[in-house]
């Protein structure tokens, strides 16, 4: 189909955002292979834009600065987001799914389920489904177990496999800055290695701290920095070594906490202010162990059609 065909067409934008887990705490593996988890998420506001318009067949197209490593076939969870919400409803999926991507791939920041989450809210608005919040909640928890918190945003504690959320106050501001590595790393591939370090241990059940919730309803950097844990770090340093030379370069510019975002290999820098934001990310630039840094504050709300 011509693009002006398309074009001449009403279309839905949805903004999404990226998350960081500023609590990643991780059980044993279940028997289904995956992991009960007490996950902290915090929406960040660097985002992807998922575009959806009328066409003759399901197409994917994506642009950005990691644009090439993103899959354009129907493993993408947005596809996959278009054709469940169309099977549900009785209809095809005759859409082109544009997505500008801003958020880094592979990165253990949920761009894919990003997407996912943006793709559904945007044909469930082009096709007017009036599905409720709850389907299309569990839609997302279908597409992946990061996909439900992309829809929702803010902040909120995911159990289960992390798709089951409650969510949190946050009382305030928080600054951060995130670098991109210099590769990805595959999520199955890091909680593998989790598994392995953690042979013959007994591994606790995943709990909430206590200490970090309080921190992040009172909007208090010091005491979240103090808190934030990531079990997924010596798994995602153990595959990716050099991430402690980032790590380092940014406790050494100021950052209040380092830490590997989710899965990673994105690095995350909790910093008191915009200011010392602006300076890390500089440092970290400058420092030449990761690809690019950016600033980013939180909270940042979930998909929103724009
Ligand atoms: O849910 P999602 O498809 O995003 O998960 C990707 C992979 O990450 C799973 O196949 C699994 O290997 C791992 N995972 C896990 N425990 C979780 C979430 C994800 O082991 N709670």
């Amino acid at each position: 189909m011509a693009e002006h065909e398309e074009s001449s067409q009403v279309s839905v934008t949805v903004r999404v955002p990226a998350k960081v887990n500023v609590q990643l705490a991780v059980g044993a593996a279940r028997p289904d292979g995956f992991h009960d988890l007490a996950n902290v998420f915090l929406a960040v506001g660097l985002y992807d834009e998922v575009t959806v318009t009328p066409a003759a067949e399901l197409r994917i197209t994506c642009t950005g600065p990691d644009a090439g490593q993103v899959p354009l076939d129907r493993t993408n969870l947005a596809a996959r987001a278009a054709i469940i919400l169309a099977e549900r409803y009785g209809r095809t999926p005759d859409v082109h799914v544009h997505i500008a991507k801003d958020i880094p791939v592979a990165g253990g920041m949920a761009g894919g389920s990003a997407d996912g989450a943006g793709a559904l809210l945007a044909c469930d608005t082009l096709w007017g489904t009036g599905a409720s919040r709850e389907e299309l909640l569990d839609i997302c928890a279908e597409l992946g177990s990061d996909v439900p918190f992309s829809l929702v945003g803010g902040a909120a504690l995911g159990t289960g496999r992390g798709e089951k959320l409650t969510p949190l106050d946050v009382g305030g501001t928080f600054h951060w800055v995130f670098a991109r590595a210099a590769r990805g790393l595959s999520t199955p591939a890091v909680f593998r290695e989790f598994d392995r370090l953690a042979e013959g241990r007994t591994i606790p059940e995943p709990v909430a701290s206590e200490p970090l919730l309080h921190a992040l309803a009172k909007g208090d950097p010091d005491a979240l920095a103090a808190a934030v844990s990531n079990d997924l770090q010596p798994a995602a340093l153990s595959l990716f070594p050099e991430l402690a030379d980032t790590l380092a370069a940014g406790r050494e510019a100021g950052a209040l906490a380092a830490l590997v975002s989710g899965s990673g290999p994105t690095t995350a820098f909790l910093v008191r202010d915009a200011e010392s934001a602006g300076k890390v990310a500089e440092a970290l630039t400058a420092s030449a162990t990761c690809r690019s840094a950016r600033v980013a504050q939180a909270p940042a709300a979930g998909a929103t059609a724009v």
